[in-house]
């Protein structure tokens, strides 16, 4: 989106994780709620970066798997801002496994994830001072 106010996506992923054998199933892949969880962490550090505020978050598109992760690869969380609103902030996270044996790129998933400001007592807010 053409938004002045959103500041450009950086080069560097939001996080990058090294997927550990505590984040395995049965199937001895990931389980999707870890990447779930990284997906929000990921999200929340993007949000912070727009604007310093206290987030919350209220909604996570559906998030569909395209590949599997395994203990060892390095994944790597990218965030892009999609839309600066009132009080919320919705943010694109794109997943990337490096695969520990050979290291190639494969994509897992994209999400979007939608953070409200909140205040002390857990009122939205606005984001940007000028909003
Ligand atoms: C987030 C929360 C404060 C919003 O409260 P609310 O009374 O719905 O607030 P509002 O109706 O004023 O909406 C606030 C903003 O959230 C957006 N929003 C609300 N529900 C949404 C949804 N389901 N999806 C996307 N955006 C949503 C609104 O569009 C609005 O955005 P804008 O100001 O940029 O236009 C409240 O729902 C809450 O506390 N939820 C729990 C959050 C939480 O604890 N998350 C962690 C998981 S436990």
């Amino acid at each position: 989106m053409n938004d002045a106010r959103i500041k450009p996506s950086t080069a560097e992923p939001a996080i990058r994780v090294v997927m550990m054998p505590r984040d395995m199933n049965a199937a001895q892949t990931i389980f999707g709620g870890v990447l779930l969880s990284y997906i929000d962490q990921a999200g929340f550090v993007e949000a912070r970066r727009q604007s310093p505020r206290r987030y919350v978050t209220v909604s996570m598109q559906q998030v569909e798997f395209h590949q599997p992760v395994f203990v060892g690869d390095i994944v790597s969380f990218r965030c892009t801002t999609e839309r600066i609103g009132r009080t919320s902030i919705t943010v694109r996270v794109s997943v990337m496994a490096q695969r520990f044996e050979g290291g190639q790129d494969i994509h897992v998933t994209d999400a979007v994830v939608v953070f409200v400001a909140i205040d002390d007592e857990c009122n939205p807010i606005s984001i940007l001072d000028d909003a």
